[in-house]
């Protein structure tokens, strides 16, 4: 084996030139509001309104500092976002980053990370999606049978998530007939998402009482930081904006502030609603499925619950409407590769969305949505995220080494100050993670390796044009 192979890299021009090619030409639609929105969409869903529950529990009321360092840490690591997808404007995000600044062994890697993480973040949020329109549907007296509403492995009389099931069709419809239609959608849910945040904080935020800060760090640092590992899942989909480059119509000025501008958002919102949340009620009292209408009822708001529900079916609704887009667009960059089989890379003649991509993760997605139980998937998205996010930020530093003069429309500012602390931070998180979910994100990369030397070594294009040559 020709160890060299592995390290081949994509040029910077060669990036630019695949997006040209004519079939599998995707359409430039988006402006700087979509990719906000985009961002938005991906990132408040149910991180706040089912993990926060988690979080709390290892943090206590300092799970506020949680959603502050984890925060931060993406803010370290989304600035390197920023400068990649201004620098390459092309679907697949880190994955082909990775390509040009690294080669093509580390590319894999990160791509096959990816698609755990938006893969994997599909049935998680699906099942999550189900709990609570199960319950909005109990509040107005109609009740789904228990073996309807939840699979098999999650409940002891249950059989099959139908609901889970049916979101899943309904975002991979939604995906399959065009980008625009799914940025229209998607920026309607995200006004109502963020209304319907602002309008929890400003009802509650008159029913908090000091004393539920006290003891305000039950667990010391030390759970202050397992929590943030939790609450991280939160801040997740800032990075989905970057598979949408090669759609938006100015991406060198856009991309930034889409990236950016959603993570800043989402921060103050979560901040605001973790300050009330645990204000207002113990925190003892937020190991709920549903922990901000929970802490309504136990104050006594019970009229708002039904509103706050349908917020947060809303706020679900576009998570999985992003993370669905993202994960058909790594699929369908690593495709185009020819590092997985060429179909999935085919673009739909009347749509132009790759279509067998779309079909493929919605017969994956829909068939595991009822069996993954929700903290398990958390915290393996979450470490795979991680992983995505240190790979990231190092590509930044060895490409500002080793191609200085390449046009960067964003310089990500204290390279490599920034990157490193990214990447330190990450790493921080990491540790904070079981060692059941480090196991899982090994077997994942096994699994990885075999499909590489098995497949795409033999199979990239990349290899076969440098053969031409
Ligand atoms: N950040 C996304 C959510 O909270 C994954 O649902």
């Amino acid at each position: 084996m020709d160890l060299k192979n592995l390290f081949r890299k994509k040029s910077s021009e060669l990036i630019i030139k695949e997006t040209e090619a004519k079939e599998h030409k995707l359409k430039k639609a988006l402006s700087v509001y979509d990719l906000i929105a985009l961002g938005i969409g991906a990132i408040i869903g149910s991180g706040i309104y089912v993990v926060t529950g988690i979080a709390a529990v290892k943090a206590g009321p300092a799970v506020i500092l949680s959603f502050i360092l984890a925060a931060i840490a993406c803010a370290f690591a989304a600035v390197s976002y920023a400068e990649l997808a201004s620098m390459f404007p092309i679907t697949g995000s880190t994955y082909n980053y990775a390509y040009v600044a690294m080669g093509e062994f580390f590319a894999w890697i990160i791509g096959w990370d990816l698609i755990l993480e938006y893969v994997f973040c599909l049935p998680a949020v699906a099942v999550g999606w189900s709990g609570y329109f199960t319950n909005l549907l109990a509040s107005v007296g109609i009740n789904i049978p228990n073996y309807l509403a939840n699979s098999f492995l999650q409940a002891p009389n249950g059989f099959i998530n139908v609901p889970a099931i049916g979101i899943l069709l309904f975002i991979a419809i939604l995906n399959y007939i065009g980008v625009r239609r799914v940025a229209s959608s998607n920026n309607l849910m995200v006004a109502l998402k963020i209304l319907v945040l602002l309008f929890f904080v400003f009802i509650a935020v008159w029913h908090v009482k000091p004393i539920n800060w006290h003891p305000f760090m039950p667990f010391g640092w030390q759970g202050v930081l397992a929590g943030a590992a939790i609450a991280f899942y939160a801040f997740i989909g800032f990075d989905a904006v970057s598979t949408a480059a090669e759609e938006t119509k100015n991406p060198g000025r856009d991309m930034p502030a889409g990236i950016l501008g959603s993570l800043g958002i989402s921060t103050l919102l979560y901040i605001a609603v973790s300050i009330v949340l645990t204000g207002i009620v113990s925190y003892t009292k937020l190991n709920n499925p549903a922990p901000i209408a929970e802490a309504l009822k136990i104050i006594g708001m019970n009229w708002a619950c039904g509103l706050i529900s349908l917020g947060a079916l809303v706020a679900i609704t576009s998570v999985l409407i992003v993370m669905f887009y993202g994960a058909t667009r790594i699929i369908f960059a690593i495709s185009r590769d020819g590092l997985l089989p060429p179909i999935f890379s085919k673009v739909h003649k009347k749509y132009r969305t790759p279509s067998i991509s779309i079909a493929l993760i919605a017969i994956v997605t829909m068939l595991t949505a009822g069996f993954l139980p929700i903290n398990i998937i958390v915290e393996f998205v979450n470490i795979g995220t991680m992983l995505a996010f240190v790979l990231t930020s190092l590509s930044v530093i060895v490409l500002r080494y080793t191609q200085p003069d390449l046009p960067r429309k964003f310089k990500a500012p204290g390279v490599p100050v920034v990157p490193i602390l990214a990447i330190i931070s990450m790493l921080l998180l990491m540790m904070s993670l079981s060692w059941e979910t480090w196991v899982r994100l090994v077997v994942w990369f096994i699994i990885g390796l075999f499909v590489y030397f098995g497949y795409g070594r033999h199979r990239s294009i990349l290899a076969k044009n440098n053969e031409q040559e």
